[in-house]
């Protein structure tokens, strides 16, 4: 096999990234484009020129010629598709979160499993240029054992409306959103440590904030602002087995001066920030050193991250490399965010066996 056919479920906001990562690859030919909104399906599949058009995705997985798709819907049909999608013999290439609970994580799991095929969770920012420098890095000994990240990805006025803010479609608001990608690239940088604990709180204060004017925000594809039940701040401690910690804070809207990205990881020997700037931090000669890695872009950059994580996907579906992001990382993932929430709602810490 020389190249691959691929079928992309979704085709809202982020199919689009998607779509142009896989043409961008010479390996990949975009054949099918499937969503419940027809008319959305037809204009992706006219403009990158699938040969087919479906709204039913089981009618798409039963093509005999895909070899792999793309989920890009709203999270409450990830698992569902994800697993329908193995059965068919497809990879599967599934946007984050995995799913929304920890029960729906382990069923795609063992879907995996029985299926042989291959599913990666798109966590994305693993494969971001930046992210791979600082993983040399991190596993040449250079930060030494790591015992401390922090991160934060707060909005201030950034509830997207729409499935986002539906708690059924969902899952979650800025936890489930934004939380997942912070924790996922701290704990991936970390190691992958074994979490012991996790404590969180959530708190739905200010709404949607959609009487807001004069300051412009991210839309869903079928914004509704009178539909609001998810959370509007999260933060959580997670405490690992090796002694190390995570702390973590995500909102969709806050009385925040500005929005706030950043991801930081502190070790014995030395630190890194990721967000909002690429920086080591290290100490020589009992000097303490800022050091600014000379590279096209500071910061993550959308496209090249998607792109890297396509043909990462493309290369692992034609067995030349494995996934950096396999289902096992989106069960953890699910397991850590669904005891946040359950930490936030009971109030107390929830331990890990
Ligand atoms: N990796 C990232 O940085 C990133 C960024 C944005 C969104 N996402 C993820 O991508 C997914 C989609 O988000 P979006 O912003 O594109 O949303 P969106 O609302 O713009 O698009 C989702 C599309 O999925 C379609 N859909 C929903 N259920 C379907 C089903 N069962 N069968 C066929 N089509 C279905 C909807 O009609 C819609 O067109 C979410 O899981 C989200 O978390 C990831």
């Amino acid at each position: 096999m020389s190249t691959i056919k691929v079928g992309v479920i979704g085709a809202g906001s982020i199919s689009e990234v998607h779509l142009q990562s896989y043409k961008n690859n010479p390996e990949a030919e975009i054949y099918a484009i499937c969503d419940l909104n027809e008319a959305r399906a037809r204009e992706k599949a006219f403009s990158y020129d699938a040969s087919k058009v479906f709204t039913d995705y089981n009618e798409l997985l039963a093509l005999p010629e895909i070899h792999a798709v793309s989920i890009c819907t709203w999270n409450n049909s990830h698992a569902e598709i994800a697993i329908a999608a193995l059965e068919a013999g497809k990879h599967v290439l599934v946007e984050k979160p995995l799913c929304k609970t920890v029960e729906e994580a382990l069923r795609v799991e063992e879907a995996v499993k029985k299926s042989g095929k291959l599913l990666q969770v798109g966590f994305v920012r693993r494969y971001a240029g930046n992210t791979q420098i600082l993983k040399q890095y991190i596993d040449d000994s250079e930060l030494g054992e790591i015992y401390y990240a922090k991160a934060s990805c707060l909005r201030r006025l950034g509830n997207p409306g729409g499935w986002f803010s539906d708690q059924e479609r969902s899952g979650g608001g800025p936890l489930i959103d934004l939380g997942v990608h912070m924790i996922d690239i701290c704990w991936y940088l970390m190691g992958k440590p074994k979490v012991k604990s996790v404590s969180g709180n959530t708190y739905n204060r200010l709404g949607n904030r959609a009487n807001v004017k004069n300051l412009k925000f991210y839309r869903a594809a079928d914004y509704d602002a009178s539909l609001n039940s998810v959370e509007d701040l999260a933060n959580a401690l997670i405490r690992f087995e090796n002694g190390a910690s995570l702390m973590v804070d995500v909102s969709f809207t806050l009385h925040a001066k500005k929005d706030e990205l950043s991801v930081k990881i502190y070790g014995e020997r030395g630190g890194a920030e990721l967000e909002p700037e690429f920086t080591l931090v290290s100490e020589k000669y009992d000097t303490i050193l800022n050091v600014t890695p000379q590279v096209d872009h500071s910061s993550f950059v959308f496209q090249e991250a998607f792109q890297n994580e396509i043909n990462h996907f493309v290369e692992a579906v034609l067995g030349r490399k494995l996934t950096l992001s396999p289902v096992e990382d989106g069960v953890e993932m699910m397991k850590i965010l669904c005891a946040i929430y359950e930490s936030a709602s009971t109030g107390r810490e929830i331990e890990f066996s």
